[in-house]
């Protein structure tokens, strides 16, 4: 389609590990419109920060590897790019906000270089030039002081600056998509929502596409237009937000949304979904998440669901699916 901006198809990834190649991301699809911005939602360790170095073709510091799949960035499968061209496309065309801020900025060099060499060489413009617009960058995320900012180092700054700082460095050369990985999470709730609306207002003026990655649903509510529920390496559920929070499907994401605190709601308990996401060595037979699920069928430890999609909604759960079809056409 036209306003198709990043489109993931089968993608698979495993890591190496001693007993052989073990599959994190199973096979999952899903597109990022132009001007969209799409969640990625699920527990710890359900692959989402696996999907997104997937993408980025960042896997090579890790025993990770991609085994399957396309990943089409406007027309361009990237992953059989030469590394040469991968890295032209990264931090200018397709950029990335880490889950750990310490992780893309360097200790040892100032803000101003940081921020500064990337502007010079994607946007190829002289070092003075460079200089201006960087601070002009830091300045638009709310960076108080940016002239001397530009002077100091990542520890002299607080952890909401780093943030602002990794946003201002992965917006400085106008991508189209923008992965950003738990970009709030080590942040205090104020904080939070002034990078989530700073996100937003990036957005809004530029019309860039965001990958937002998360496992806080308020988070989603709050930023996403269409939320992709992963659950184990795998898409459970996806649909517009407005949807999932009216009619969640899968008894997952209904448990997900049950565990977002409400505020005058009266019940000072939070609901939590009983038991633990299983290991990639110990992944039960069927659904994934049948050990857990509370509307558990006897299919579910038999037969794992397909993912099927009904009026823009898609859900893996044998509870929307003719259980007798999904047999015979899996036989
Ligand atoms: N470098 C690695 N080596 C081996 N296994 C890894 C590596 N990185 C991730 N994994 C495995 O891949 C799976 C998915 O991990 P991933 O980091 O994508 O989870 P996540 O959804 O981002 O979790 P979190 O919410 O904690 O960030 C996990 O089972 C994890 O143990
Ligand atoms: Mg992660």
């Amino acid at each position: 389609m036209m306003d198709q901006l990043l489109q993931v198809k089968n993608l698979k990834t495993a890591f190496r590990t001693d007993h052989g190649m073990q599959t994190v991301v199973h096979g999952i699809s899903f597109h990022v419109n132009k001007g969209e911005i799409v969640g990625i939602v699920g527990e710890s360790g359900c692959g989402k920060s696996v999907t997104s170095l997937s993408i980025m073709r960042l896997l090579h510091d890790t025993p990770g590897e991609i085994i399957d799949g396309e990943v089409i960035f406007k027309d361009q499968n990237l992953l059989p790019l030469p590394e040469k061209k991968m890295k032209s496309y990264r931090g200018k065309e397709l950029s990335m906000i880490f889950q750990e801020p310490m992780t893309s900025l360097n200790p040892v060099l100032k803000i101003g270089k940081q921020l500064r060499e990337p502007i010079q060489l994607h946007l190829k413009v002289s070092k003075p030039d460079a200089h201006q617009h960087a601070i002009k960058i830091l300045e638009s995320v709310g960076i108080p002081r940016a002239k001397e900012i530009m002077e100091e180092y990542p520890h002299q700054l607080s952890g909401g600056m780093r943030q602002r700082i990794m946003i201002a460095m992965a917006v400085s050369c106008k991508p189209s998509l923008l992965i950003a990985d738990e970009p709030t999470t080590a942040l205090d709730v104020t904080i939070q929502a002034q990078i989530l609306n700073l996100m937003k207002d990036i957005q809004q003026q530029s019309n860039m596409g965001i990958l937002m990655i998360t496992h806080d649903l308020g988070v989603v509510a709050e930023v996403c237009d269409r939320v992709i529920v992963m659950y184990a390496g795998r898409i459970v559920e996806e649909s517009t937000i407005v949807e999932l929070f009216e009619k969640p499907k899968h008894p997952y994401t209904k448990g997900l949304i049950a565990s977002v605190p409400k505020i005058g709601s009266g019940v000072n308990r939070l609901h939590s979904i009983p038991g633990t996401v299983p290991s990639p060595t110990n992944m039960p037979i069927g659904c994934k998440f049948a050990p857990r699920c509370k509307d558990v069928l006897d299919m579910c430890h038999i037969e794992e669901p397909s993912l099927i999609e009904k009026d823009g909604h898609s859900c893996r759960c044998w509870l929307y699916q003719d259980q007798r079809q999904g047999a015979i056409i899996n036989e």
